[in-house]
């Protein structure tokens, strides 16, 4: 029986259809020639997790816009919240003045700092931008001037988000000087290795002092790396090293947090309390809004040394509040319960297919990653860019991660079809590709 009220995925035209083509013809004539564009997906409008081109080609949305539209593209809560606060004022700049939803936005997620400990909070633009703040508030705070990175995390395209980044040369080439003072540690990767503190005991020895470290900036799942859950072990080494050492555990939740792994934070899945937590992403359910939530007794910033026009926009505050009474008041709990099916539909099809080497994942964060063959595990790299080629001309919508892992980060709204459909199609476009030996 077909419900006549949800959408279904449908792929009617050639894609891009015409309509689809002339808008991307503008775009490659006018748009810096440094952005992506996986595929050419040309969004009209969305409902839930489906999203429709503007050809009427409708599809499963298995990547909510790089992990951001948390409840679906059009919630109507989120909606009119933000049509509400619309028609009030659409700036008066929190860095300088008052308004309600910035003391609200603020109040909220300091409470749900999960230390227990009072928290504040500092609104932002961007995941880039909470990532930078923190990194200039580790430094304030401590009177300490180096950072530890971990390769394979990414958190953003500013000098300082940069510098703390390793996942992908091309972010960093040509672009140098970096910040100098970062220093990068293997993440722990139980796919590809044993827990191993070597790297950290070297440097210690031997390159810089734990008591000149500012701050360890980690994500607590990797995401642009290659959705990697390290062990507990590794989250706990961490903690311990800036407890013993006065160093800040700042945790980048812009991808793993509000709601996306069943918690709110994917620090609280693994029972470790970071001394500042950066998130945005799904915050406004993709209004441009981040924020740093930090100790009371870390965040000792004066006046006026840290500030932003736009940052806690009033529309913006109030799509972040409407989403976590969405994320709090169900679709978290959706998140657990959806990702538990979706992991256990790919593990199904792991068994399959030879080259799906590993799946792993916490609610709706979830990793497959593809290899030449399951001994060497070398990345299939070829494989997975055609796979997500393959899946969207079928009706769903990838991305992928890493070197060849597949970001399974969907809308918490996703529902018992989309998973199903999801894993039908992901299925037949992989046994597609597949077929085509591509290595
Ligand atoms: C973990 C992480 N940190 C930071 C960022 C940067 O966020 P933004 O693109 O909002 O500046 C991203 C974006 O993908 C991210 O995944």
């Amino acid at each position: 029986m077909r419900d006549e009220t949800r959408d279904y995925p449908r792929v009617v035209t050639a894609l891009p259809g015409p309509r689809g083509a002339a808008i991307i013809a503008r775009d490659q004539a006018w748009s810096s020639p440094s952005y992506i564009k996986e595929y050419p997906l040309v969004a009209a409008t969305g409902r839930g997790a489906m999203v429709e081109d503007v050809d009427g080609n409708r599809f499963i949305d298995w990547m909510a816009g790089i992990a951001v539209s948390a409840t679906g593209y059009n919630h109507p809560k989120v909606v009119a919240a933000v049509q509400e606060a619309a028609g009030k004022f659409l700036h008066i700049c929190g860095t300088d003045f008052y308004f309600e939803a910035m003391a609200a936005l603020c109040e909220r997620l300091g409470r749900l700092y999960p230390g227990g400990e009072k928290a504040r909070v500092f609104l932002t633009n961007s995941g880039t931008e909470a990532i930078e703040g923190a990194l200039k508030l580790a430094r304030h705070h401590t009177r300490r001037q180096y950072v530890i990175g971990f390769r394979n995390s990414f958190h953003g395209r500013s000098y300082g988000a940069m510098s703390l980044g390793a996942s992908k040369v091309k972010y960093r080439a040509h672009f140098g000087p970096l910040l100098p003072g970062v220093y990068h540690l293997p993440f722990d990767d139980p796919y590809r290795g044993d827990f191993d503190t070597t790297a950290a005991d070297e440097l210690f020895r031997t390159t810089v002092a734990p008591a000149e470290i500012a701050a360890v900036v980690l994500e607590p799942i990797q995401g642009e790396g290659g959705y990697i859950l390290p062990r507990p072990e590794f989250h706990a080494y961490w903690r311990k090293f800036c407890d013993d050492h006065g160093a800040l555990l700042v945790h980048d939740e812009v991808q793993s947090g509000v709601g996306r792994t069943g918690k709110m934070w994917a620090c609280e899945q693994y029972g470790v309390t970071p001394d500042v937590i950066c998130s945005a992403k799904g915050l406004g359910s993709g209004m441009p809004i981040g924020a740093i939530i930090a100790r009371e007794a870390t965040m000792t910033w004066a006046s006026g040394s840290h500030g932003s026009t736009f940052g806690g926009n009033p529309v913006a505050c109030a799509a972040a509040l409407a989403t976590l009474d969405a994320v709090e008041g169900g679709l978290m709990a959706n998140a657990t319960v959806m990702g538990e099916r979706l992991l256990a539909g790919l593990r199904e099809l792991q068994r399959r297919h030879p080259s799906i080497g590993d799946v792993r994942g916490m609610g709706l964060m979830i990793g497959v990653e593809f290899v030449l063959d399951r001994r060497s595990k070398k990345p299939a790299t070829a494989l997975v860019a055609a796979l997500e080629q393959t899946a969207f001309r079928r009706g769903l919508l990838l991305l992928s991660c890493g070197q060849s892992t597949i970001r399974v980060a969907p809308p918490l709204v996703l529902d018992t079809y989309d998973v199903d459909r999801g894993l039908e199609i992901f299925d037949a476009a992989l046994t597609e590709v597949e077929g085509q030996q591509l290595g």
